[in-house]
Parts: structure tokens; C-alpha cells; sequence
């Protein structure tokens, strides 16, 4: 196996540490998450009552073909523990997701998460984020809302691609990314949500290429 998705399995087992019989869990998408789900699976097995909330339609039929019984987060004030995995993570624990094209549900869930944790290899860490900044948009106007992302400094191109919610992808390249452009992007018509994640990590577990893995903490 290459070390990267060791790295990956290895800290998202590590992070289903955390999932006790009894609670409500969020589950993330994308391929770091599906381990965790995976595990959370064997749990089931094992005889752990658990409700998943999935964070994508994809994960929800993964979850379901791992026998995790799936809940409606309407139904539900709290979610205990979510994982999920990020494009980037920065030194303060801030993230780009949305690389799978989930931000929206995912972003959802983890409002929603007394824990919401990161798993992640390590080459996900970085100084600076470089990885486009996904956004997604409406489809009508999409374009007209595309112009608007220019103005804030963004260079955006339309992934050809559908979210679960219908809307489309916009991919925005960058010189710099400030945090303050989480609340920016979110303020203009057409704009569903963006895949900028600021303040919603508890912690990031991290697997390197030494075979080691290691809770990351503000
Ligand atoms: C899904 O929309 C994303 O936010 C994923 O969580 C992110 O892209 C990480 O995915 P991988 O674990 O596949 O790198």
C-alpha cells in the first residue's frame, strides 16, 4: 500500500477512537473518511448502536453497505463525534475542503458537532493554502455570480461536475487566501456556501510517512 493511504487509514482509525456505543455520528467524505467508515462498520459489528450522518450521497450509500444506520440530522440537536478529511490544513487548524465537492453538507455537519474531527496524511499540512478554494453556486446566474468572485481577488472556473444539492462547483484559484474571505464569498447573491473552514476543527489527527500518527491541537 502506498504510505499515503496508510497514513490516511492509519489516522482515521485512530480518530474512531472517539466513538463511544450510543452516539450520533457524522460521517465526512472523501477518501481519508472512508476508513473511518469502514471502521465504524466493523464497530456495528461488534454490537456499537450507532446513528451515521452522512456528509454526501455517496458516503450514505458507503455507511449503508457497512451496516451503519443512517439518521436524518433534522432529527437530531447534536451530532457527538464527526470525522472527516480536508484538502488543506494550516498551522491554526483551518481548512480547504471540498476537493470531493461535499463543503456544503460537510460544513452543515460540523456546525452541528461537539467534535469535529480531521483526519488527514501529511502532506495535507501546509504554511499557506494553495489548493483552489471550492465554492459552490446556484446554477442561475452562476456565471454573473463567477464575475463577482473575481472582485475579491478569486479566479474562479466552473467544475463540470453536480453537487448533491444540484447547484454547481466553482473552483477559485488564488494569490492569497484570507480567512476573512469565509464570511466575504458567503455575502454575494448566488453563492451556497465555500469550502473555507475557519474555527470548526476540534483537532486533526495526522498519519506521516514514518508510519506514525499524531493528534494536531491549537
Ligand atoms: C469532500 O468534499 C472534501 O471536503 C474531502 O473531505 C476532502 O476533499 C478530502 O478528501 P480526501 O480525503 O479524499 O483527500
Amino acid at each position: 500500500m502506498e504510505w499515503k493511504e496508510e497514513a490516511k487509514k492509519k489516522a482515521a482509525y485512530e480518530a474512531t477512537k472517539y466513538i463511544k456505543d450510543g452516539m450520533v455520528v457524522g460521517l465526512g467524505t472523501g477518501s481519508t473518511a472512508r476508513y473511518a467508515i469502514e471502521k465504524i462498520g466493523e464497530l456495528v459489528s461488534e454490537g456499537y448502536d450507532i446513528i451515521g450522518i452522512p456528509t454526501s450521497k455517496q458516503t450514505e450509500d458507503m455507511a449503508r453497505q457497512h451496516g451503519i444506520k443512517i439518521g436524518d440530522i433534522n432529527d437530531y440537536d447534536v451530532i457527538d463525534v464527526t470525522i472527516d478529511g480536508a484538502d488543506q490544513i494550516d498551522e491554526n487548524l483551518n481548512l480547504i475542503k471540498g476537493g470531493g465537492g461535499a463543503l456544503l453538507r460537510e460544513k452543515i455537519v460540523a456546525s452541528c458537532s461537539r467534535l469535529e474531527i480531521i483526519v488527514a496524511d501529511e502532506s495535507k499540512l501546509v504554511d499557506k493554502f494553495s489548493f483552489p478554494l471550492p465554492v459552490e453556486v446556484v446554477k442561475f446566474g452562476w456565471s454573473r455570480t463567477a464575475e463577482k468572485l473575481k472582485k475579491l481577488g478569486l479566479k474562479p472556473r466552473r467544475r463540470d461536475f453536480v453537487t448533491d444539492n444540484g447547484n454547481y462547483i466553482l473552483d477559485c484559484d488564488y494569490d492569497e487566501l484570507e480567512y476573512e474571505l469565509e464570511a466575504r464569498i458567503n455575502m454575494l447573491p448566488g453563492i451556497v456556501e465555500n469550502g473555507l473552514f475557519i474555527n470548526m476543527a476540534s483537532f486533526a489527527i495526522i498519519g506521516y510517512k514514518d508510519g506514525s500518527v499524531k493528534e494536531l491541537r491549537k
